[in-house]
């Protein structure tokens, strides 16, 4: 199942919603049945169906990062004149739509014709870039060709301490890999910038105002001299948005399937499908170690995989020999603890045969997975008591 916007329904429910904001009618249903019933009076007498009406100029909002208004500003007097009260010829069809429309119609070619950006570079610079893009989530859905065109079309930019890479609110522009540099990420709570997380000398940011069209969900600020690689809009959307369309028609099955994200909205477990990376692993190898630090969360999409501990016997201790604990397989996830506990690994995980994982990097986690956290949580009590039963004494796996 593909999320497919009808044609017209997006210009249908702007006319609406300008009516309603206009005229401020106290029952918004009985509005709705006058409003639509002369939508379709007026579409038999001339003929034309919503489809066809979209496409004419008229009446409607912008979405599109520009303030919400609608083409009567001024001239006219709307205050309660009910003669005024027009079916809605929606906004002009050809620009770009609605952001839900917007994101993910991937058959929308309307940016194809776009020129190819190229931003030349030295074999340094290509080389660190390279390097700082390796392995960057949301590139891994991309075939080699798109891959080679990102790479040529970034940018880079160096920043100075304080810094405002981006800021809440602004419209978005670049799309930014990390080549070095630690980056505070500040969200508005009540009026007052609180600190939510920080990048630290890798990762990526400044997709969601690109992906959603939305404005910028977060202030980013350069805690010290830094280099990042930016990318810029058109480039960003015509290629990995598209190949997010691509990526929600291959994971939507599976990922309702997951019982962890159960408790999430379609839409919720969308967002997690445009952000999360896929990779391979071969038999025998290790997916995460023990005692590393965690930036990334796994959900196993195929094939087994094993999680060893290093035993606490102290025979096993001496050859650092590790233990299985727990396997996982489809739909079952693993790396999570970490990243509820803020600790490092607690246990390696290893690949059984050829395993492919599905990965969602902290920050994505942090902002999409927070009601699953809850049940993450849980999960902690049940692993302290295997641990008792394995070795007699539990880890200290709590925060
Ligand atoms: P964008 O909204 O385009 O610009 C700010 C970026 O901050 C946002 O994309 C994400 O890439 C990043 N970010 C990291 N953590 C958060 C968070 N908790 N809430 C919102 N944005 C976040």
């Amino acid at each position: 199942m593909s999320i497919e916007i009808p044609v017209g329904l997006t210009e249908l429910l702007q006319g609406y919603t300008v009516e309603v904001l206009r005229q401020k009618p106290p029952d918004l249903v009985e509005f709705a049945v006058q409003y639509f019933t002369r939508l379709r009076d007026t579409r038999s007498q001339d003929g034309s169906g919503a489809a066809s009406a979209a496409k004419t100029g008229g009446k409607g909002v912008m979405f599109d990062g520009e303030p919400m208004q609608t083409e009567s500003n001024g001239d006219e007097d709307d205050e309660d004149d009910d003669s005024d009260f027009e079916p809605p010829p929606p906004s002009r069809f050809n620009r770009r739509v609605s952001v839900c429309a917007e994101a993910f119609n991937p058959d929308d070619d309307e940016e194809d014709s776009e020129p190819r950006v190229v931003h030349p570079k030295t074999d340094g610079q290509r080389c660190r870039l390279q390097e700082a893009c390796k392995d960057i989530l949301l590139f891994k859905a991309l075939d080699q060709e798109q891959f080679s065109e990102v790479l040529d079309a970034m940018f880079e930019v160096l920043v100075q301490p304080q810094e405002h890479v981006i800021d809440q609110g602004d419209d978005g522009d670049n799309f930014y890999v990390i080549e070095r540099g630690v980056y505070d990420i500040e969200v508005q709570k009540d009026g007052v910038g609180c600190c939510v997380g920080q990048y630290d000398n890798k990762g990526s940011f400044g997709e969601l105002a690109l992906m959603y069209n939305n404005p910028r969900a977060a202030t980013i600020i350069a805690k010290e001299e830094g280099a990042l690689w930016g990318l810029d809009r058109a480039t960003f959307r015509r290629l990995i948005v598209k190949n997010n369309a691509k990526k929600r028609r291959m994971y939507e099955i599976f990922i309702e399937s997951v019982p962890l994200l159960k408790s999430l909205e379609l839409s919720e477990r969308m967002k997690i499908v445009d952000v999360l990376g896929v990779k391979s692993f071969q038999d025998g190898e290790r997916i995460i170690m023990q005692s590393d630090m965690a930036d990334c969360f796994y959900i196993v999409e195929s094939g087994e995989v094993k999680i060893m501990m290093k035993s606490k016997t102290k025979a096993d201790r001496q050859d650092n020999a590790e233990v299985e604990i727990a396997r996982c397989s489809r739909g079952q996830y693993f790396g999570e603890l970490a990243l509820v506990t803020n600790k490092p690994r607690a246990a390696s995980a290893y690949a059984i045969g050829d395993v492919k994982c599905l990965m969602i990097d902290v920050q994505a986690f942090e902002r999409l997975l927070g009601p699953c956290k809850e049940i993450m949580k849980r999960n902690i009590a049940h692993y302290e008591e295997q641990l008792v039963a394995l070795f007699g004494s539990s880890a200290d796996l709590r925060d």
